[in-house]
């Protein structure tokens, strides 16, 4: 499927006002892992109320023991304070890096910004190397600003 037919499949998740915000965000996990077959593991974190760090809010894939992250820490904590996409095509050439899996070759972290914020970010693991290209930074950039819309 291609990023343009998945857009419309995520508003029609994200319009779904019955639903809590979580609720809406686990469906908008489970279904990038479903339909794009390189994202293994799909997860949003949040900052931490008024602390430097993050922790994890609704995803799909592994259980991951590191459900709070501090700002700086791995390449989620890297974004936290970068404002920017982090694309990593082979996480072992990374020193800073927050290993959750053995299985996981490549991962791409774009932050989330409200009201020019950055309040949180989407986190995606591959088990395939570098499959990352910018169609998917674009995507999941579009996707943050849907989903900064019912925050
Ligand atoms: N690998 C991340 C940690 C989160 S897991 O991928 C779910 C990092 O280095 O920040």
């Amino acid at each position: 499927m291609s990023f343009e037919n998945l857009k419309g499949e995520v508003s029609t998740i994200l319009e779904k006002e019955g639903l809590s915000v979580d609720e809406r965000l686990l469906q908008v996990c489970t279904l990038l892992k479903e339909k794009i077959s390189y994202y293994n593991w799909v997860g949003f974190y949040f900052v931490n109320g008024d602390k430097d760090e993050l922790k994890l809010g609704p995803y799909v894939g592994a259980p991951t023991d590191h459900t709070i992250i501090p700002f700086g820490k791995g390449i989620c904590g890297q974004v936290a304070v970068s404002n920017q996409n982090f694309v990593v095509p082979d996480v072992r050439a990374q020193d800073n890096y927050i290993a959750c899996s053995i299985d996981v070759k490549a991962e791409i972290v774009v932050p989330l910004f409200k009201d020019g914020k950055n309040i949180g970010q989407i986190d995606i693991d591959s088990n395939t190397p570098d499959p990352f290209t910018e169609e998917d930074e674009r995507f999941l950039e579009w996707v943050n600003e849907q989903v900064a819309e019912i925050l």
